[in-house]
C-alpha cells in the first residue's frame, strides 16, 4: 500500500468512525442481561482502585518523565501519567477491570502489558527497559526541521509549506540515504504537490540527503 493510499484510507476510516458514533447515539434497544442486579448498578457504585508502579532502566536505575498510559479498550478510553524523579507513577483512582498498560520515553523501547486492576489496587513495575533500537524513528519532524539551517526565513518557510503539508520531515523514507540523482527524482515528483518549492530552496535541499540523516551530527548549513 502506498503512503497516499494509506492517507486516503485513514481519512475514510475517520469518516466511517464518525458515522459509527452517530449510529451509536440512536436509542438503544432494551438491555437483556443475565445479571440484572449488576447491570442496574449506578455509575458511582463501580469500584475504584489504585494503579501504581515503578519504571527502571536496564541497570535498575529509576526512569523519570516516562509517559505511562492505561487504556480501557472496551470503552475506547485512556489516561496517561508521568513517572516522578524516583521513577514512580500513580494514576488517579481508576475503575477496577482490564487495561492495557504501556510506557513510553523518547530514546527507549515501548513496553506494553495487559493487566487486570483488582478492587484492592495493584503495583505494576516495568523493569530493565532498554534503549530503543531506532531512536531516530521516535523523534518528531521538528527535530529534523531544526537541523536544517536555511540561509533565510523566506526559504525556510517556503520549504515547510511546500513539503511538510502532507508528511513529516524526517520520516523513515526521508531519512533513507540517496544519490543526488535519486533525490532529484523524488523532488521532481513532489515539487508541485504543495505550494511550489522555490528553485533556490530546491538546490539547497538536495545537498544533505546524500548522507543518511541518522548520521547527521549537528545542524546542516544549507
Ligand atoms: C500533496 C502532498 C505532498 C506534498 C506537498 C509533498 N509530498 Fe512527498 N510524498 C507524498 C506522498 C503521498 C508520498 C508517498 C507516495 C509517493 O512516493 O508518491 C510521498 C513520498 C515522499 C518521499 C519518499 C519517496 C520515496 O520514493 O521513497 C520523499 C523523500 C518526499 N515525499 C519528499 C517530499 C519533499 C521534499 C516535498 C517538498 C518538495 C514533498 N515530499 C511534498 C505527498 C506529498
Amino acid at each position: 500500500m502506498t503512503l497516499r493510499n494509506w492517507i486516503l484510507g485513514t481519512g475514510l476510516a475517520c469518516v466511517m468512525a464518525v458515522g459509527c458514533q452517530k449510529a451509536a447515539e440512536a436509542p438503544a434497544p432494551p438491555a437483556v442481561s443475565a445479571t440484572p442486579a449488576a447491570a442496574a448498578a449506578p455509575e458511582a457504585a463501580r469500584v475504584k482502585a489504585a494503579l501504581t508502579g515503578e519504571v527502571t532502566d536496564y541497570h535498575g536505575r529509576p526512569l523519570s518523565g516516562v509517559q505511562v498510559t492505561a487504556r480501557d479498550d472496551a470503552r475506547a478510553w485512556n489516561v496517561s501519567v508521568f513517572t516522578d524523579g524516583n521513577g514512580h507513577y500513580a494514576f488517579p483512582q481508576l475503575e477496577a477491570g482490564a487495561y492495557r498498560l504501556w510506557v513510553r520515553l523518547i530514546g527507549f523501547e515501548r513496553r506494553e502489558r495487559s493487566i487486570v486492576l483488582p478492587p484492592e489496587g495493584i503495583d505494576v513495575d516495568f523493569g530493565q527497559v532498554r534503549t530503543a533500537e531506532d531512536p531516530y524513528a521516535q523523534l518528531p519532524a521538528t527535530y529534523f526541521y531544526s537541523l536544517m539551517d536555511w540561509p533565510s526565513a523566506n526559504l525556510r518557510g517556503n520549504f515547510a509549506l511546500a513539503c511538510a503539508n502532507c508528511h513529516q520531515i524526517g520520516d523513515p523514507l526521508w531519512r533513507k540515504p540517496r544519490t543526488q540523482a535519486e533525490w532529484d527524482a523524488v523532488v521532481a515528483r513532489m515539487k508541485f504537490r504543495g505550494p511550489p518549492l522555490l528553485e533556490e530552496a530546491n538546490k539547497l535541499l538536495a545537498r544533505p540527503y546524500r548522507k543518511p540523516w541518522d548520521e547527521v551530527p549537528r545542524r546542516l548549513k544549507l
